[in-house]
């Protein structure tokens, strides 16, 4: 999660809506067009599946209650307005309860391509068509309960699990043809990294290990170096069933894989 931000979310008139600008709908039209295209074949069934049962609209920024009936009704998750950075122990809270936080704020045109803040293009076309599927409903829902339970030095661990899951996940396809698929919110928002995640020949996929994830160092400023691989969507009830803190407590003894990335350049002073 970033520490600062240029942004600020917009706040909801009392019946959640948003009286979004003509410039703020264009950057959504655009990112959305964008996206949609390069989703269609590479995204997960689960995750097309959504997009379908949500019908995001094209050419303005949704409205979070339209989103709402949808999810309340397939999974019993609904989203929640939040400013444009919350803490951990407030991310951990709203997932316990089923609530999945969307800043209400939309990149400018400087940062169209990259920004680092979730803002409401990454959390809205990345997240939500997943939560109305069970598995990936049941598996955010547990991480947000351990998440609230777990101590801080724990949550660095386990945001490292929903790193390579959630935001950065591949999967198998099913019915046998093996196909990669994308299911991770942070490369499904990403047009880059969508094309770079699945053809690209530089980053390393593995299968997906609870125990590996935990201790897989990751930088949220650039293409991902390593990606882990689901065997099958519904793997995430599973891994939702395994006993998480037994082995956050494990990685913890093992220690951190080397990291496949440069350290960060620090900012000349
Ligand atoms: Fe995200």
């Amino acid at each position: 999660m970033p520490k600062s931000t240029q942004y600020q979310s917009r706040e909801s008139d009392k019946n959640g809506l948003i009286a979004w600008s003509e410039e703020e709908n264009q950057i959504w039209s655009e990112l959305y067009a964008r996206q949609i295209s390069l989703v269609e074949e590479r995204a997960c069934q689960e995750y097309l599946d959504g997009l379908s049962l949500l019908k995001l609209s094209e050419d303005r920024i949704p409205q979070l209650p339209d989103i709402n009936r949808v999810l309340i009704d397939k999974t019993g998750w609904q989203t929640a307005e939040v400013p444009a950075l919350i803490n951990f122990g407030e991310f951990f809270r709203l997932l316990a309860n089923k609530q999945f936080p969307v800043a209400t704020f939309i990149r400018t045109r400087e940062e169209f391509d990259y920004l680092q803040e979730p803002d409401i293009f990454h959390e809205v076309f990345g997240h939500c068509p997943l939560l109305t599927n069970p598995a990936f409903a049941h598996f955010t829902h547990t991480y947000g309960k351990l998440g609230l339970a777990a101590s801080k030095e724990d949550r660095v661990y386990l945001a490292r699990l929903y790193w390579f899951t959630v935001e950065f996940g591949l999967v198998r396809a099913k019915g046998g043809d093996g196909d990669l698929k994308i299911y991770g919110g942070g490369i499904l928002s990403s047009p880059g990294e969508t094309l770079y995640a699945l053809d690209s020949d530089i980053p390393v996929r593995k299968p997906l290990t609870a125990i590996d994830a935990l201790r897989t160092p990751y930088r949220i400023d650039i293409m991902q170096p390593l990606y882990y691989i689901l065997p099958e969507f519904d793997h995430l009830f599973e891994l939702a069933e395994t006993d998480i803190m037994a082995l956050v407590q494990k990685a913890k003894k093992l220690g951190l894989f080397s990291p496949l990335f440069p350290p960060k350049e620090k900012k000349a002073s």
